[in-house]
């Protein structure tokens, strides 16, 4: 009994791991080593993956019912002190798993020390993290669909409008203004698709792979399994603990959202300018300079387009942390969390604030609808009209050249020009070619699959609604 207390008080002294050190550690290795001020946010997975285990625990009778009852008390106990602020993290105590378990030994005595039985720090940081995505990529897929609906909502508001869709961000051809946002959600709509999946390998428990070889107590990990709502176990404790995989995933997938919510950034950036004037941005989502008083800058869409880098660097950091790495467990793994917490954050952020934002854009139709006149933007279907007259499509896309070299050197635009000189061109010219010359038919004859015409657009918006 005496021997029990002793090393009890021992135990809180020191730290959990200290019994075969006779030095103390070096302030500065803490200080170096130390991650709770990063996975400290973990706190709450590790609590919930800690009671699953200790349940299991008693279940098997590896521990006593009363010392896990206790356990649990006294976890559900410091779980309330965290939520409220009263908890102290400490650094010398390392990360958050040992703040943990030291602030239970403290709070129920001796039993507290039975929770780490039968696992080791190595399979629960890996569970901690699973939980962790688990409901943070839950979190993002339902952003993603808020999202989606803001974009819907606004081709749908706006769905008539004309612009002039770019190749080369020179005018090609117009397209309907909701077409063009529509793309926006067939991206965000794969990028949903690749959270999804993502969710069903970190969705794999990996408790009970202890440090690496598996543990001799007679464990049940489908039980866990089952009170942690996983539908699979890990089946190789090796990879288990050494397997970030869906770490890499998960940022892959957030680094390539953050990319099409970039292009979007980035055209929104550029329409919003006086030179294009098809947007306005909403004054409440813009900011000011601080010398010159006429502007209003589009910072969200700038910091948003910026803070993509932030999420490709992650990814790329992750990635270089394992490729040099042996199994199992290496320490380099701890440097995981900064990038997987940041991308998590951020694309939280991007996601919230561009969802605000969506609804209160202001667009330009007059602006739009001018561009998509000028220049040659029906050009191409001057072409496709010679084609269906008869014409092998190469010598009408030549013949259409010269109409337009024509009205270049002239300064006129398609529409100015009479059927007599338009004649000049090709005998297969009549009347009905000024049909397929104006912005509004050449939309509406893009009714292929897929196509910018009013009706593809309403049957796709229909569709889409009808899905959700
Ligand atoms: N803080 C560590 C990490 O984030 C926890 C696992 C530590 N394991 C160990 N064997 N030192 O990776």
């Amino acid at each position: 009994m005496t021997f029990i207390l002793l090393s009890f008080i021992l135990t809180l002294m020191g730290k959990l791991w200290s019994g075969r050190f006779k030095e103390e550690t070096e302030k500065t290795v803490e200080d170096f080593t130390e991650s709770v001020s990063f996975d400290a946010r973990l706190w709450k997975h590790d609590i919930q993956g800690s009671i699953a285990h200790v349940k299991m625990l008693a279940r098997r009778k590896i521990i006593s019912k009363k010392d896990a009852d206790l356990i649990i008390k006294g976890l559900n106990g410091i779980a309330a002190r965290i939520e409220s602020g009263k908890f102290r993290f400490r650094k010398d105590l390392e990360d958050v798993h040992m703040n943990i378990e030291h602030a239970l030994i403290k709070k129920v005595g001796p039993a507290g020390g039975k929770i780490h039985t039968g696992r080791s720090r190595n399979d629960q940081v890996a569970l901690d993290i699973r939980l962790y995505l688990r409901d943070g990529t839950r979190e993002i897929i339902k952003l993603i669909k808020a999202f989606q609906r803001a974009i819907v909502s606004a081709a749908e508001k706006n769905i008539d409008i004309v612009m002039p869709g770019y190749t080369h961000l020179q005018r090609a051809q117009p397209v309907l203004l909701s077409h063009h946002l529509l793309a926006y959600y067939e991206m965000l709509e794969r990028d949903r698709g690749r959270f999804e999946d993502c969710l069903k390998r970190v969705n794999v428990l990996p408790l009970g792979s202890a440090a690496l070889a598996g543990t001799t107590f007679p464990i049940d990990r489908k039980y866990v399994a089952g009170l942690l709502k996983f539908p699979a176990i890990s089946e190789n404790s090796i990879d288990a603990v050494s397997d970030r995989d869906f770490v890499i995933e998960f940022i892959s997938a957030s680094a390539l959202l953050m990319t099409h919510l970039s292009r979007l950034s980035e055209e929104f950036i550029l329409w919003n300018s006086e030179e294009f004037g098809f947007i306005e941005l909403p004054d409440a989502f813009t900011t000011g300079s601080s010398i010159m008083p006429q502007k209003k800058n589009p910072d969200v869409l700038e910091l948003t387009r910026g803070k993509t880098g932030r999420v490709v660097g992650d990814l790329v950091s992750v990635l270089t942390v394992m490729k040099g790495l042996p199994l199992a467990y290496n320490r380099d793994m701890q440097e995981d969390k900064e990038p997987l917490f940041d991308t998590m954050d951020t694309v939280m952020a991007c996601l919230l604030i561009l969802t605000k934002m969506m609804p209160r854009i202001r667009f330009r139709p007059g602006n739009m609808e001018r561009a998509a006149a000028a220049g040659f933007s029906t050009a191409t279907d001057i072409a496709e009209y010679l084609v269906k007259k008869g014409m092998p499509f190469r010598e009408a896309h030549h013949t259409t050249g010269k109409i337009v070299q024509y009205c270049i050197e002239k300064n006129r635009t398609l529409m100015e020009l009479d059927l007599e000189t338009m004649k000049r061109f090709s005998k297969l010219i009549s009347e009905d070619i000024f049909r397929c010359m104006s912005v509004d038919m050449s939309i509406e004859g893009k009714q292929s699959v897929g196509g910018t015409s009013g009706k593809m657009v309403r049957a796709r918006i229909r569709k889409i609604r009808n899905k959700r």
